[in-house]
């Protein structure tokens, strides 16, 4: 079945009215002064932020002050343990010495040129990341979600110039369950209404496959004006969603087959986080284009990524994609650092021995509380069964009590996902704090 997005509207926008952008008002030199003559208490933390802060997210009542390897401390100076790290942007772990040392050094000598020019850092960086990954080129951004819509202007202008895909008809395919981030286009392919709703008119040329289905996958590949197919080898947001095993496989050969590119989006699982430095290793299968974030500079930067092969990343020329932050000497330098922690610490292997130990032990929680644990590597979830006297945040709730930091997605599912260096006796104390708290319930 393929999900055609009826969201899609007309172009036609309308134009905006004067009125709503011709207020001014002065910002009060008092007013913004930054408040920093003395520590705030955790609550008076949570009321300012509220107070002057957009009410886009809902965060989990704990104000931290400092970071450290699998550590963070909140103002009154409590340890925990992080298991979100930063939606798998920390998997280096906090504060990683080579990599702010290499923030540091390179922020005191060349922070930003624009592209304009030419920097010393950037050849460097794209010589080292396409041979890690072994493509012919990279294409640098910033933040995941600019990654993975460079990958879809690559796709697209691919169609057109060889593909032959006719004017301003390429598609590109989705699966439901989906996240790439926030943008306008981003939430255009989200089948989760709390991405979507009330941001209208969307992107045309996205439709939507069911994830994990290869018969629906193949009846809209066989489209002739599909550019793309672009899927995340375990669906991180949706909530740790794992596809069997030989889906990344058969998507590899019907992408071949119908001559679509095959764009993998590892902005969470790539780098290592899965147990493999890329999770599409797993299966041994090559996308077309590859989308990196996240990690890609451990937490201290913004770096984004997308590689691929001359045939799609020489679609684009001169003037036709940007950022101005892309690519400068820092973001390099970062990324680098970020890359050779991985390697030197063999954070893949790591993350492949302990996501094993930590699943095995969680799976002997009560299935009546703890009904589902899944996920590879360290990138992992716990399904709660919800009743009148807990669900997930309060499960959540308590974890933080008890000294450990985890979010809960979609209502009843925690994700449970530290930093890759954890050791083997930290993870046992993790276990111990999770046990724990499931059974004190
Ligand atoms: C798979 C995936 N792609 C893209 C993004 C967007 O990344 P960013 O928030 O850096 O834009 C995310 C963020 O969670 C993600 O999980």
């Amino acid at each position: 079945m393929i999900l055609q997005l009826s969201r899609n509207l007309s172009r036609a926008a309308p134009v905006l009215s004067r009125s709503v952008h011709s207020g001014t008002r002065p910002a009060s030199t008092a007013a913004s002064k930054l408040k920093s003559h003395r520590q705030l208490t955790s609550e008076e933390i949570y009321v300012r932020e509220d107070k002057y802060g957009a009410h886009n997210y809902h965060p989990l009542p704990v104000a931290l002050e400092r970071g450290e390897g699998v550590n963070v401390w909140d103002v009154d100076g409590n340890r925990y343990y992080d298991f979100l790290s930063a939606y798998s942007a920390v998997n280096q772990g906090h504060c990683h010495p080579k990599i702010v040392a290499a923030l540091n050094a390179q922020a005191s000598k060349l922070a930003l040129t624009s592209r304009a020019f030419y920097n010393n850092v950037l050849g460097a960086y794209a010589e080292y990341i396409t041979s890690l990954f072994g493509y012919d080129k990279v294409l640098p951004m910033n933040t995941g979600v600019e990654g993975c819509e460079t990958a879809c202007k690559l796709a697209r202008k691919w169609a057109y110039n060889v593909k032959g895909v006719p004017k301003n008809q390429a598609k590109i395919i989705f699966a439901d369950g989906n996240f790439w981030g926030r943008t306008m286009a981003a939430i255009s392919s989200s089948s989760d209404p709390s991405s979507y709703e009330g941001f209208g008119p969307y992107m045309p040329g996205f439709e939507l496959v069911p994830y994990n289905d290869i018969p629906s996958l193949e009846k809209a590949l066989q489209d002739p004006n599909v550019a793309a197919f672009m899927v995340e080898p375990i669906q991180g947001e949706a909530g740790v969603v794992v596809p069997d095993q030989g889906y990344l496989t058969t998507v590899r050969q019907l992408c071949t087959k119908y001559n679509v590119l095959w764009i993998a989006d590892e902005v969470q699982t790539g780098l290592a986080r899965t147990g493999r430095r890329l999770a599409v290793d797993h299966e041994e299968v090559r996308p077309d284009l590859v989308v990196l974030g996240k990690a890609l500079s451990g937490g201290v930067y913004p770096v984004s990524a997308v590689l691929c092969d001359d045939e799609v990343m020489l679609t684009i020329k001169p003037g036709e994609h940007g950022s101005t932050y892309g690519g400068n000497p820092l973001a390099c330098q970062v990324a680098i650092a970020a890359l050779q922690v991985l390697e030197e610490e063999k954070l893949a292997e790591n993350a492949q021995r302990m996501g094993e130990l930590l699943r095995s032990e969680l799976r002997k929680l009560p299935k009546d509380i703890v009904t589902t644990v899944r996920g590879k590597g360290l990138l992992n979830a716990v399904v709660i069964k919800e009743t009148k006297d807990y669900n997930a945040w309060k499960v959540c709730l308590r974890l933080r009590d008890n000294g450990l930091l985890a979010k809960p997605t979609h209502g009843d599912i925690i994700r449970l996902a530290p930093p890759l260096i954890i050791k083997e006796h930290e993870l046992h104390e993790c276990i111990d704090i999770i046990q724990r708290t499931i059974l004190s319930f």
